[in-house]
């Protein structure tokens, strides 16, 4: 039985002359009192510190945020003003961008499935980079090209190098058996590299490669790097972008490399093998799990004696789908208490109509634990609010950004009116 560790507490959490957990100089409490619970209260000084830490480490034009992991139009800006650019997975992430002022010319266009809407409007945004998945997307932008919908995009490959990231299989993308990219190993990457190159309606700018996401080996990215940068190197493009998917620490024990440790892997391998591109990355997790916690208050605690406790907060799945979909371990504590020993073992639920609903199967919680208490979730900053749902109706919770002692809402509480915007239903 331990306390919370504090390395996996964001950057300025601290505790207040009243003991009650603070971040970015606010107390929790306050927060909770002013926009409720559940809410995600992200620390702005972590996240502009996680990205200045990856721009030194790989350089300016060099870090491309993705917006996957948390997108509202205050982090898009924040990550843009800090010197990244952002990878945006759908129109909707780059309108998102694009809405908070972030240049087109910022954003590079993902997705093994692009529309031919998404397509059109990327190429007439003029976004930095198209990253071209398949060949049913090289069609696409021969049809577009016909139709002169702007100008010739620059487009980067995405190859699937055949490398086997150690994470859970349904974020793990490098390997042979994968819906996305060009498979390295059977000579789609070499086809569609000889394709790119003589099709009139793309410029082939450079190859791309995401092994997979929450990767805690150094190994598995020297790995990938080194047969990205093989493929690379005689084909003298200008960029070659080495995706994201840096693991970070979620529970006691364990330890993820550094964005700089992760940059000299990296950066070494391409070096060791002659890579003369621009080499690039699209860290999300890194950049913004650790940066936020989700703050609930307990509704109910049920003992069953010889069996376990529950104790139900008032979110869930909704907010956070990740302990469901990859069994995703999670810790929690209470903010009244953060040095405090956890001595009670309970099943963390939350107040959706499924017994699947758990946040954390064995949580660890000081055994004063009452109804009304604020309960702490640390790292829950990377797709978490992203991935959220309106099962049961639940509205979505606000996202508070805390500095210098100021809680600046950035996205409010969904409302109940909010739930009927789209329900066209005419009594
Ligand atoms: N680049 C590409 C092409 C990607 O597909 C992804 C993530 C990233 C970069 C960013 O990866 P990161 O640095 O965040 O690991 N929902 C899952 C994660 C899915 C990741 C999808 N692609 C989860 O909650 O663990």
């Amino acid at each position: 039985m331990s306390a919370i560790p504090r390395r996996l507490l964001s950057d300025t959490t601290g505790v207040g002359p009243d003991g009650m957990l603070t971040v970015g100089g606010c107390s929790v409490a306050d927060v909770a009192a002013e926009y409720g619970t559940p809410v995600f209260v992200y620390d702005e000084a972590h996240l502009r510190a996680r990205c200045r830490e990856a721009v030194a480490a790989f350089g300016h034009e060099r870090v491309i945020y993705a917006t996957k992991a948390f997108l509202c139009r205050a982090m898009a800006r924040l990550a843009y003003d800090e010197g990244l650019l952002l990878d945006v997975a759908s129109g909707g992430e780059l309108h998102v961008a694009m809405s908070a002022g972030v240049p087109a010319s910022a954003c590079t266009l993902h997705g093994n499935n692009k529309s031919m809407a998404e397509l059109r409007q990327a190429i007439v945004a003029g976004v930095r980079h198209i990253i071209v998945d398949s060949f049913d997307e090289l069609d696409r932008l021969e049809v577009l090209a016909a139709e002169s919908v702007g100008p010739t995009p620059d487009v980067v490959l995405r190859i699937t190098p055949g490398v086997h990231a150690h994470t859970h299989e349904f974020i793990a993308t490098g390997q042979d058996d994968s819906k996305f990219g060009f498979n390295l190993g059977n000579g789609d990457a070499m086809r569609a590299v000889d394709r790119a190159r003589r099709s009139n309606s793309v410029n082939l700018v450079g190859v791309h490669c995401h092994i997979g996401s929450n990767v805690f080996e150094a190994s598995s990215f020297a790995k990938a790097a080194e047969v990205m940068a093989d493929f690379a190197v005689p084909l003298d493009l200008p960029e070659l972008v080495l995706g994201g998917g840096l693991g970070v620490a979620y529970v006691e024990g364990e330890e993820a490399p550094t964005i700089q440790q992760w940059g000299n892997v990296l950066l070494d391998a391409c070096d060791a093998l002659g890579v003369r591109s621009r080499v690039s990355v699209e860290p999300g997790r890194a950049i913004v799990a650790a940066a936020a916690m989700t703050i609930y208050t307990v509704g109910t605690v049920k003992h069953i004696p010889g069996v376990r406790t529950y104790v139900s907060v008032d979110g869930g799945m909704s907010d956070n789908p990740r302990p469901v979909l990859y069994g995703s371990g999670y810790e929690s504590f209470l903010p009244r208490a953060v040095d405090v020993e956890r001595e009670l073992t309970v099943r963390l639920v939350g107040k959706h109509c499924e017994s699947g609903d758990v946040l954390s199967f064995e949580a660890k919680l000081p055994d004063d634990l009452v109804v009304g208490d604020l309960l702490a979730m640390p790292v829950t900053g990377a797709y978490g609010h992203s991935m959220g749902s309106n099962y049961n109706k639940i509205t979505r919770p606000p996202v508070v950004f805390c500095a210098d002692g100021d809680a600046r809402l950035v996205v409010r509480r969904e409302t109940f009116d909010d739930l009927l915007a789209t329900d066209l239903f005419d009594d």
